[in-house]
């Protein structure tokens, strides 16, 4: 998807739209009434007192009627430019989380992208739609003033353009330049900060800091590059405003002399003085063209983004989860060969292996949030969607705020379904007088890696779907915290596949478990 000038259209109320350009056009008539006002001069030597006080007042209402104007177009371009901020924010935001794009990239879309399409293409349309207002106004003007020499004028100021039409193309490239480079800045910007400690450790703040100062110059660099090209190809069209002013004069100076066309030298004077409001609009469109060329690769989105929907998915109440002939390979890297087995409703899986041997990539494709290269995973007969099971990472994810919010993710639930959530997982008295409330800073690490996992199993047990699937929760664990919680998830009467290092024999035996052994891209039965 592309935030073009379609897109610009369509996220801006109709209202706003034409008042833009009714402003547009009226706050763009300083030219014409510097000439008209001025023009009268001549007439005004000797005239009475009543005829210059009615000069004085119509001159100033017609300054004040266009000032006012100017005015109110700059206001509604402000207005416009919000509209289409937030709908570009909101489409950067949800096109990055549907495409599951690195943090780093989202944000750096979300940052340095949209200010840079901000300024670069938003603000210039406004511009763009002035001095093209300016421009026809003008136009109109020359040409009737003189037919003929106007339209050489106009033809001789059209050469200006040349430049840009040849440029563009690498003006865009450029400016995806930048945006990469942005990209790695960011990126190593949020390495240095969150590893400070160990940085700091292992005494390389030093080193480490030229590392992150060398992308930021890399990007600063690259944006001075752009630059620097934008102002050349800039220069280039105003050598050729030399051109469209000599031109005109040249072949002025040649009608005149010959007695051509009725030329004049007041007509070439007033051509020139209003042709100059035709060179500088049009200078000014040029101007913009290339900031507007600046942005052409950072407005290309990975994809145009999907409404949320709110209904979650029905899924019965007993069903079984099967792999048929389905298979896993990341390239050239294999993970599982094609695999069929059927876990019916209810039991008990452990998935063991070694490290890396992709114990993690085999429940995400149970899970439904990774595809299968070839076969299919089916719940209850239809693919597996990632809405139909729960799924409890390594690495708990907790976010800033209260741990009602951390627990519901903003769905509605009861306190008392809460609160019996967190007494299930032995979290109750450990969060405080008033649990729900507490609000939680995972940077601080405020909360142990064994409560924080702990927490994020509540926010698994409290949406009591058909199938859950656990990877190496216990990781963080003491062993009497991890056979507590174990105990209380195998006696739920889900499904539960679970990948473990540390086994816990005498509830593997409790619970009737089946033993799955990663090995040689095969799932082995153990027992
Ligand atoms: N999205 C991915 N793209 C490419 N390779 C991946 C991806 N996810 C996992 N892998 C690779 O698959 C292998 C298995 O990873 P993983 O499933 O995390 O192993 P385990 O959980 O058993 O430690 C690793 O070599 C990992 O690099
Ligand atoms: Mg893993």
């Amino acid at each position: 998807m592309t935030i073009n000038f379609r897109w610009v259209l369509r996220h801006l109320p109709l209202w706003l739209i034409a008042a833009l350009i009714i402003t547009a056009i009226c706050g763009s008539l300083e030219g014409i009434i510097n000439g008209v006002v001025l023009g009268q001069f001549p007439s005004l030597v000797g005239a009475s007192s009543a005829k210059l006080i009615r000069y004085l007042l119509t001159s100033s209402t017609l300054y004040l009627f266009t000032y006012t104007f100017l005015y109110l177009c700059q206001i509604l371009t402000v207005v416009a430019i919000k509209h289409l901020n937030i709908a570009l924010k909101q489409s950067m935001l949800t096109v990055s989380f549907q495409q599951g794009e690195a943090t780093s990239h989202g944000l750096n879309h979300l940052t340095n992208d949209a200010a840079k399409i901000e300024t670069n293409y938003f603000s210039a349309l406004a511009t763009l739609l002035t001095a093209i207002c300016g421009a026809v106004l003008a136009t109109t003007f020359v040409l009737s003033v003189h037919l003929l020499m106007g339209t050489i004028a106009i033809a001789f100021s059209a050469l200006t353009m040349i430049p840009m039409v040849f440029a563009q193309k690498k003006i865009g490239k450029l400016g995806k330049d930048w945006s990469q480079a942005n990209d790695r800045t960011v990126q190593t910007a949020n390495d240095w900060l969150a590893g400070r400690r160990e940085i700091n450790q292992y005494r390389t703040e030093q080193s480490f800091f030229a590392r992150v100062t060398g992308a930021l110059t890399n990007s600063e660099r690259r944006l001075q590059k752009q630059n620097i090209f934008q102002w050349t190809v800039q220069y280039g069209s105003w050598l050729l405003v030399i051109a469209a002013m000599m031109g005109p004069w040249a072949i002025g100076f040649y009608l005149m002399q010959h007695g051509g066309f009725g030329v004049s030298i007041s007509i070439l004077l007033t051509l020139t003085l209003s042709a100059d409001h035709v060179v500088g609009s049009i200078r000014q469109v040029m101007a913009v063209w290339g900031d507007l060329a600046s942005t052409k690769d950072l407005r290309k989105l990975q994809a145009a983004p999907i409404p949320f929907s709110q209904t979650a998915a029905k899924t019965p109440t007993a069903p079984a989860l099967a792999l048929h002939q389905a298979s896993l390979a990341f390239g050239d890297h294999q993970i599982l060969r094609p695999t069929t087995v059927t876990i019916p409703y209810g039991s008990k899986v452990l998935l063991t292996g070694p490290s890396g041997v992709g114990k993690t990539s085999c429940l995400n494709l149970l899970a439904g949030w990774q595809q299968p290269t070839t076969g299919k995973v089916d719940l209850a007969d239809t693919p597996v969607q990632s809405t139909d099971v729960t799924y409890v990472p390594q690495e708990p994810w907790l976010f800033t705020g209260t741990v009602r919010d951390n627990l519901t993710l903003t769905a509605h639930y009861s306190d008392k379904e809460l609160l019996a959530s967190l007494q299930e997982v032995g979290l109750l008295t450990e969060l405080g007088p008033d649990p729900l409330s507490r609000i939680l800073h995972p940077d601080a690490n405020d909360l142990s890696g064994g409560q924080k996992q702990r927490l994020v199993i509540a926010r698994a047990l409290l949406r009591r779907r058909p199938v859950l699937l656990l990877d190496e929760i216990t990781a963080g664990l003491d062993d009497k915290n991890a056979h507590a919680v174990r105990g209380l998830l195998y006696r739920l009467p889900q499904t539960i596949v679970e990948s473990a290092h540390h086994l816990d024999p005498a509830l593997i035996q409790e619970f009737h478990f089946q033993t799955y052994h990663l090995q040689d891209q095969q799932l082995i039965l153990e027992h």
